[in-house]
């Protein structure tokens, strides 16, 4: 590696409030609906990149060098960095997560936030967050919205736009007001049954729900930026947990369905169901894998967190607002 042509980069993880669950562009990653969300201070992924001489890019994740599936998607995230830098170098990656890999708690997202960061610094282009947000997209999608801490809004872009990957960026929420926390239930860390790429691009070709996910989805968006902006917690808290139970019954009617709640999930789901009915203030939602995750106001994440461990006797992380993806200075 040459000193110059290293970076490294630092990126969290972010949980959707309002999910993205459809690509209408899938060499793009355009979604079908714009989603929103917010990045979390824990589990962050730390990514260095540094330009070589060899002839081929290698990467090593979590210690181990990159395969299959997760080595190409990678490969191909350097080509396009390459394309648009115009350099042909090949790169080191060396990534490590926080958070299992593929346990359903977005380590894509972080991880090609903070590659896209790297790798733009080490290739030399410019380094503004929106056009880094963008970027970052063509990795995963979600990783559009972890360029930034905070309340986040993806913009999925009018399908009509002249320049369609321009208009698809991810940009801070400034009018949100609201101490949220998360309680992870960390129900399994095992990797999923089927990736969330394929299972999106399953429900997109055949739920018969999908275009009914759609219309809620875009409803839940707006009524989620009127909630957030008045620091309407049980609002929030509410259009979250209906967002989230939507996309899960709509990739559960895909053919073949696409399950990834298990019973550990549903009996975590029931847990919350009872805490709210004894007055707390709780609402759940879940991604692409089994773990349940739980909303709550900020003040009372250590209380929830307690009860949640004794009730499902799962290990339980309490994560809140988290920051920018950000350049770590190397070691001389
Ligand atoms: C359920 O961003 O992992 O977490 O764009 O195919 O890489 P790709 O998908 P990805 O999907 C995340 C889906 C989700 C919901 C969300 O984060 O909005």
């Amino acid at each position: 590696m040459t000193g110059s042509e290293a970076a490294v980069a630092v990126a969290h993880p972010n949980i959707a409030l309002v999910k993205y669950w459809g690509k209408r562009d899938e060499r793009l990653v355009l979604p079908c609906a714009d989603s929103l969300s917010m990045t979390l201070d824990v589990f962050p992924t730390t990514t260095e990149v540094g330009l070589t001489r060899h002839s081929t890019d290698l990467v090593i994740v979590d210690g181990a060098p990159a395969s299959g599936e997760m080595e190409r998607r990678i490969v191909r995230f350097l080509d396009l960095v390459r394309e648009r830098a115009a350099r042909t170098e090949r790169a080191v990656v060396i990534t490590r997560n926080t958070v299992p890999v593929a346990a359903g708690l977005a380590s894509s997202a972080s991880g090609f936030a903070a590659l896209a960061l790297a790798a733009s610094r080490a290739y030399g282009l410019p380094l503004e967050p929106v056009a880094l947000s963008r970027l970052a997209r063509r990795g995963s999608g979600s990783a559009a919205r972890s360029v930034f801490g905070g309340f986040v809004l993806w913009h999925a872009g009018a399908p009509d736009a002249a320049d369609p990957d321009l208009a698809s960026y991810a940009e801070p929420l400034t009018d949100a007001r609201l101490d949220l926390a998360l309680v992870v239930v960390l129900v399994q860390t095992g990797p999923k049954p089927v990736s969330s790429r394929e299972a999106m691009r399953r429900t997109v070709r055949t739920s018969p729900l999908f275009p009914g996910w759609l219309a809620a989805t875009r409803a839940d968006l707006t009524a989620m930026r009127a909630a957030l902006a008045a620091g309407d917690l049980a609002a929030v808290g509410a259009i979250a947990e209906r967002n989230a139970l939507g996309m899960h019954r709509t990739m559960e009617s895909a053919i073949p369905p696409v399950n990834y709640r298990t019973s550990a999930s549903h009996q975590a789901l029931e847990e919350v169901r009872r805490m709210r009915s004894g007055g707390l203030q709780v609402w759940a939602t879940m991604d692409a894998g089994p773990n349940v995750k739980v909303l709550c106001p900020g003040e009372e994440a250590d209380h929830v967190a307690g009860h949640l461990r004794q009730l499902t006797g799962h290990t339980v992380v309490v994560a809140r607002s988290g920051p920018d993806a950000v350049l770590r200075e190397q070691a001389p």
